[in-house]
């Protein structure tokens, strides 16, 4: 299929994808364009059961946690070595080495950061592009110091534990303490309810403890601290003021929010371990592929 467009996507791969790409390794839900990641043939993105195959045959399965297959491309050529990515204009490809698209989907939109997500409720979603970005280098010091962090409630809807979710089913609200986590930053809800990436001190994981059962007692003391991403796109903090009666009476102030926001139904949040630094990256959804 020699279009214009797949000549557009074979001179588009080759001078901005061919040289460093990352692949993804095993616990990923995701690809991203302003990483480069891709999965190569036998690879696949899984989330809370289900996954995403590239087949040696270069056909793309979507399977649910039984292992059914719920969808595929199509995109079978046994004959070649392929790949799966998402390019800078917001279309996903499975391409041979040559850079010749076997299939797309999405439509192509601005240049900019785009992913691919494998949700947790094993649906697969365009979103891009991102509208905010929010970086620490590894050189800016300030690692976690004395303070003892908590690791907040698992997001066990996410086997990544590197997105955060806008839909309400996926909501959950750390007190205080690591939100997102990926190779060595994290994605922190301060105790003074603002948020930062902090490069973890991976020499001394203890300052990252797993998640504990609270004992019950402590469910009497409201935490102090509440996070949401909105849909349009917005992460914000609050700091509670005022303790009410019942849970609705309390009292929030704002503390912190990334301060932009876009027309969107949904939204993703993802922290990404560039290496030299961590990066959050916020994207409104952009199209359902399954
Ligand atoms: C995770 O998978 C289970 C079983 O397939 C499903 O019931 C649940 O809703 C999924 N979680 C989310 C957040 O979609
Ligand atoms: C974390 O940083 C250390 C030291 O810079 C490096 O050796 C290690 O590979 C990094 N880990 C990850 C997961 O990137
Ligand atoms: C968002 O706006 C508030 C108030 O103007 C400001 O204090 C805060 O630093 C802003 N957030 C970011 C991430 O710039």
């Amino acid at each position: 299929m020699a279009t214009v467009s797949s000549l557009l996507l074979f001179f588009f791969f080759f001078y901005t994808h061919a040289l460093a790409v990352l692949a993804a390794a095993g616990n990923e839900v995701a690809l991203f364009s302003h990483v480069k990641s891709i999965l190569k043939r036998g690879e696949s993105l899984s989330n809370n059961g289900s996954s995403l195959t590239l087949e040696t045959d270069c056909d793309l399965v979507l399977r649910d946690a039984n292992k059914m297959i719920l969808w595929n491309s199509g995109s079978v050529d046994k004959g070649v070595e392929c790949i799966f990515w998402v390019g800078k204009y917001g279309v996903a490809i499975v391409s041979d080495v040559d850079g010749s698209p076997l299939w797309t989907t999405g439509s192509p939109g601005p240049p900019g950061n785009y992913a691919i997500l494998l949700r947790p409720d094993g649906k697969l979603r365009l979103y891009g592009p991102s509208i905010w970005t929010f970086e620490r280098s590894a050189s800016s010091a300030s690692v976690v110091a004395e303070q003892r962090l908590v690791e907040a409630k698992p997001p066990s809807f996410d086997s990544s534990g590197y997105v955060m979710y806008s839909s309400e089913e996926f909501i959950y609200e750390p007190a205080v303490g690591v939100m997102l986590k990926h190779g060595n930053y994290s994605l922190v809800l301060e105790t003074s309810c603002t948020i930062h990436i902090r490069r973890n001190n991976y020499q001394s994981s203890a300052e990252f403890p797993v998640a504990e059962q609270r004992p019950r007692a402590f469910r009497a003391v409201a935490p102090p601290c509440k996070t949401q991403l909105t849909t349009d796109g917005q992460l914000e903090a609050y700091k509670l003021l005022y303790l009410g009666a019942g849970g609705l009476d309390d009292v929030w102030l704002r503390s912190w929010g990334s301060n932009f926001t876009v027309l969107a139904k949904e939204s993703i949040a993802a922290l990404v371990d560039r290496g030299k630094s961590g990066e959050l990256l916020i994207y409104p959804m952009k199209e359902t592929i399954t």
